[in-house]
């Protein structure tokens, strides 16, 4: 694990559009794995920016989205969805067509869970995963549990989570309390993987993630067996290594 420490999220983001453009450099067809919070926007500002300047083409880039709210469907403006289209796919060159946000209004969950992990595969995998990392660990959705869950699935969101997120909503109880996501078996079959973090408030989980035990209770700690992770870190997310 390669663990690099900015002095401002911009600068983290600067460099994470830099590992992004490399890997796409030649690559033809690209699966971009992407995923929404705060953390990302600066990021995904910086890839528009070069795609308005021509240096980076998403002309073939698939994307596939970590997770999504069960309940919300793309014209709500909390929805992922609606967050992906608002800070990235509508500013840059990517074909619509080609963005994909798992489904949190379908009749049937597991079977768009199961859909969405066979359209990944058939894409050949993932070719970069951006992530960003929750308060209490998580990734994606993927909330502690006494087990990491291979597939794409629904997870209860927690107490922490819901709070974490309620600040996107106008009142605590509209938080969804449920979510699709990519499961680790996605996540950790994802060529590379680049996770940001910034704030005191993810230094806790930043030390979890590179320093704890690979314990399902800190999600993202499984990403200590990927062979090909960068943590992109401010100092304060960085200060309880
Ligand atoms: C969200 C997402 C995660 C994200 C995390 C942190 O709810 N499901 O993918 O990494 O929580 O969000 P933020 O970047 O706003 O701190």
């Amino acid at each position: 694990m390669e663990i690099k420490v900015f002095e401002t999220m911009q600068d983290a983001s600067v460099a994470g559009a830099e590992i992004i453009a490399s890997a796409m450099k030649g690559a033809g067809h690209f699966v971009l794995g992407l995923a929404t919070g705060s953390t990302p926007v600066p990021l995904y500002r910086e890839l528009a920016r070069r795609n308005k300047g021509g240096e980076l083409d998403f002309a073939s880039v698939h994307s596939y989205n970590l997770d999504e709210y069960v309940g919300l469907d793309g014209s709500h403006p909390q929805s992922f969805r609606y967050f992906m289209d608002d800070n990235l796919f509508h500013h840059i060159n990517i074909d619509p067509a080609n963005t994909h946000v798992p489904s949190g209004t379908g009749g049937d969950h597991e079977a768009d869970a199961r859909a969405y992990d066979e359209m990944i595969e058939a894409e050949g995998g993932i070719d970069l995963q951006v992530l960003g990392i929750g308060n209490n660990g998580h990734i994606g959705f993927n909330e502690p549990d006494s087990v990491f869950h291979a597939g794409t699935h629904v997870v209860d969101l927690t107490d922490s989570t819901i709070d974490a997120n309620k600040r996107f909503f106008e009142r605590r109880e509209d938080v969804p309390r449920h979510a699709i996501t990519l499961g680790m078996g996605g996540i950790m079959r994802a060529k590379k993987v680049i996770l940001l973090a910034f704030g005191a408030v993810k230094a806790d989980a930043v030390r979890a993630l590179v320093k704890g035990e690979v314990d399902p209770q800190c999600p993202a700690s499984i990403l200590q067996l990927h062979r090909d992770v960068t943590l992109l870190l401010d100092r304060a997310a960085a200060s309880k290594l």
